[in-house]
């Protein structure tokens, strides 16, 4: 596993939109094939977002043979609702970029047959390749996608109740009100994750400190559905100095070495 740690969410932001634009041009130098990218919401990417619109509009990537596939959605909220991950996606992404609407997958928490549409979702993206590079947040408990604790590690998209931290902490999307918060979503598994080619996963603030030492540091358990990372053969941690808080010193301290000559 890769730990890169920056000093801020915006030099976060700056490294994770670089290592995006790089490996969409790795891919279009060699293949005409589309680059395959999964894509999470939350307030962690939302400044990587940003970056690449920006680096869009500098005309320094396209988007135009790129294919997304969204980790998850929640179940019943309209399409439409402000803090569907659907509008989330098309307000601060997808609608600044040159990326064509049939190219862009996000489950359909309102299909009449929850478990066919996450079916034909695992189908749509062996049928797109697979994922190059999936990017990923992290929940305080150190969910990844909806893969609350004690999800299967070899897990596939499905139906998934929300536990009751993600519905609190998600109730700040909802006016702090936890009624208002779907009480399930649509999620791609553990193992979707892990089955792409790359993994990229994105962590910032001290709240989010504990679930990067259990990802780096802890032992791989189902627990902190992010440990899965551990058995990437391309996995990455890009974190803060803040979510870095609760490492050892001594890992702090390699990883810093060991990345300095990196890109
Ligand atoms: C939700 C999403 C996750 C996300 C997590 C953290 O639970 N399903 O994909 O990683 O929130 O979000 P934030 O980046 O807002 O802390």
């Amino acid at each position: 596993m890769r730990l890169i740690i920056e000093n801020d969410p915006q030099q976060v932001a700056r490294w994770a939109a670089d290592y995006i634009i790089q490996a969409i041009h790795r891919k279009a130098a060699t293949s005409e094939a589309p680059f395959v990218l999964g894509l999470p919401t939350g307030s962690t990417p939302l400044a990587t977002y940003r970056e690449l619109v920006r680096r869009y509009q500098l005309g320094e990537v396209s988007f135009a043979n790129v294919i997304t596939f969204n980790m998850d959605e929640y179940v019943g909220l309209p399409e439409e609702h402000p803090e569907s991950y659907h509008s989330f996606m098309w307000n601060n992404l997808f609608s600044h970029v040159d990326i064509k609407r049939e190219h862009v997958h996000i489950l359909n928490g309102n299909a009449v047959d929850l478990e066919a549409e996450c079916a034909a979702y695992e189908e749509a993206i062996v049928a797109a390749g697979g994922i190059d590079l999936f990017m990923g947040g992290i929940g305080e408990d150190g969910h990844i996608a909806f893969n609350e604790p004690f999800s299967s590690m070899s897990s596939r998209t499905r139906c998934k109740t929300l536990n009751a931290d993600t519905i609190r902490v998600n109730s700040r999307f909802f006016e702090g009100d936890i009624r208002q918060v779907p009480k399930m979503a649509l999620t791609v598994g553990v193992a979707t994750v892990c089955d792409a080619r790359e993994v990229m996963i994105l962590a910032s603030g001290p709240k989010k400190a504990r679930a990067v030492q259990m990802g780096v540091e802890g032992a791989y358990s189902h627990v902190w559905t992010i440990t899965a990372l551990q058995t990437h053969p391309k996995g990455i941690l890009v974190c803060d100095e803040a979510a870095c808080d609760e490492l050892k010193v001594s890992t702090y301290r390699y990883f810093k070495d060991i990345e300095k000559n990196n890109l």
